[in-house]
């Protein structure tokens, strides 16, 4: 581990007194000559240092697996041949319920900004999302990423004015061109066990110095399944969940979120 690789972990995601704490520790180590810990003592980058010990890339090589890929090409069939806005972007549970089920999101939205939904299929969550924000008197513009083609050319149709703003993509290996205020996920993006490298790959590449990542999970009423515990998961893995909301009645989507501050931004590339 060099010494620029361990300031760019503690800077990527220095968002807690306990990282805040590692940066002042590695500052003396790094003032008195003496060696830096092996892993930092905040145990939310630990897992940052297992994956790269040894290695030249920020992140695994691992590429997403076969059959999953092959669900998501699925999902855009399944999703295209329904003419509804609201069955096309996968919900069957109409305008009422995608409302009360969806509208959470904005509770983690506190000012104007750009939003990335990354899964954002026919872009009718973020038309949606603007102006439902419009109506709290918050301004956002839109962009969007989807695995599936045919789907960003239904967001670019949807949303006209922004279409330059969608883009197709893998949200695993995507490089955007620039990084967003606002970022909105699926946690089920990836399988589960990508989900942490997952999570770590948008802070880095996505999410503004100052933004935020907002994790949704969905439930199904007619499964009888509950949303997949997003916090608990975030903070088993040391993260520092800034907030959470949940949607539905009985509550049946759950979203939480978690801040970038970055205090030395330069190192990120
Ligand atoms: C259930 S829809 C979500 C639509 C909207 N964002 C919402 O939350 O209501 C999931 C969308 O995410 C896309 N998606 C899932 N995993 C993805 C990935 N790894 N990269 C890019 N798109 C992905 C799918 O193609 C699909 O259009």
């Amino acid at each position: 581990m060099t010494h620029e690789r361990y300031w760019i972990f503690i800077d990527i995601i220095c968002c807690d007194h306990s990282a805040f704490l590692a940066q002042q520790d590695a500052e003396r180590r790094l003032r008195e000559g003496s060696p830096l810990r092996d892993k930092p003592s905040c145990c939310w980058l630990a897992p940052a240092f297992n994956w790269h010990s040894g290695t030249s890339s920020m992140f695994t090589n691992r590429s997403l697996p076969r059959d999953f890929l092959e669900k998501l090409e699925s999902l855009e069939v399944a999703y295209l041949v329904e003419d509804d806005s609201i069955r096309q972007s996968g919900f069957s549970g109409g305008p009422r319920r995608w409302r009360a089920e969806r509208e959470p999101i904005l509770e983690a939205i506190e000012m104007n900004g750009d939003i990335l939904d990354v899964g954002c299929a026919n872009g009718f969550l973020l038309e949606c999302l603007i102006a439902w924000a419009g109506e709290r008197g918050i301004t956002l513009t839109p962009y969007g990423l989807d695995q599936g083609a045919q789907l960003i050319e239904l967001a670019k149709q949807r949303i006209p004015d922004y279409r330059s703003n969608f883009y197709v993509g893998n949200a695993w290996d995507w490089e955007p061109p620039r990084r967003y205020r606002y970022v909105y996920t699926l946690y089920d993006c990836v399988p589960p066990a990508f989900f942490e490298e997952y999570v770590y790959r948008v802070l880095v590449r996505m999410v503004d110095t100052g933004g935020r990542l907002i994790i949704g999970a969905y439930g199904s009423h007619s499964q009888g399944t509950s949303p997949f515990d997003i916090k608990g998961f975030l903070e088993s893995g040391g993260f520092s969940v800034a907030g959470t909301a949940e949607g539905g009645n009985p509550p049946i989507t759950s979203f939480a979120w978690i801040d970038r501050m970055n205090r030395r931004n330069n190192l990120i590339h």
